[in-house]
């Protein structure tokens, strides 16, 4: 999706010296039969400028297929747009010298905030018959800090969503209701390969609410 370039802008000076890269617009249909919000683009999406396009995405795709959902009928966005990384140094001991490495991190609450008016402006554009949050970046920043994605995904339900308040310090309740689906974030399995079978019945779910 095209965003304003007056956000972009305003959203990169305020990023600017925080710890993130690149930035990766949200893609798919505007007219989706789902619009999934995932939490960051990692280093391959920022590499490739597709979202879900590294080993999340593998199972994301799959996930697609098996109800039979291809990327252009759905849309996909995160909370935040651009790369959070981490800086470690290394000692190598054979030659005495440092070495850096800058691995995806978790984005903060105050990156998501700063994010915030991009995703509220591709919600109130796309008026998703269905909002997929997938995990707890995406459940805390559409619902609030209290959802737990373990207590939550897998169930239909409909709510009012967190969008930017009027101060930009914080967060307000939309006018609107949505359709809102919670479902883990597709890394989840990467991490806990336990959760596969419950992510396979939600997405199953999924299918019979579209
Ligand atoms: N995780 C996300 O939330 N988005 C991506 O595009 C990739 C991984």
């Amino acid at each position: 999706m095209d965003y304003p370039k007056k956000l972009v802008k305003q959203i990169l000076a305020a990023t600017k010296d925080m710890p993130l890269e690149g930035f990766l617009s949200g893609q798919g249909s505007i007219e989706p039969k789902v619009m999934f919000v995932g939490e960051a683009p990692g280093r391959t999406e920022i590499e490739t400028h597709i979202p879900f396009s590294g080993q999340a995405g593998k199972w994301l795709d799959e996930w697609l297929e098996s109800i039979n959902l291809k990327r252009s009928d759905i849309y996909i966005t995160s909370v935040v747009r651009s790369r959070p990384f981490h800086t470690r140094k290394k000692l190598n001991k054979k030659t005495g010298e440092f070495t850096f490495s800058h691995p995806n991190r978790t984005p903060t609450k105050k990156e998501i905030l700063i994010h915030a008016p991009l995703i509220d402006f591709e919600i109130q554009s796309i008026k998703p018959k269905i909002l997929a949050p997938m995990g707890n970046s995406a459940l805390h920043r559409l619902l609030g800090n209290q959802y737990k994605i373990s207590d939550w995904h897998g169930k239909l339900f409909d709510s009012k969503i967190q969008v930017l308040n009027d101060e930009a310090n914080g967060y307000q309740l939309s006018h609107e209701t949505y359709k809102i689906f919670p479902l883990y974030h597709p890394a989840a399995v990467l991490y806990n390969s336990k959760l596969k079978n419950v992510i396979e019945e939600d997405w199953q779910k999924l299918s019979e609410i579209i």
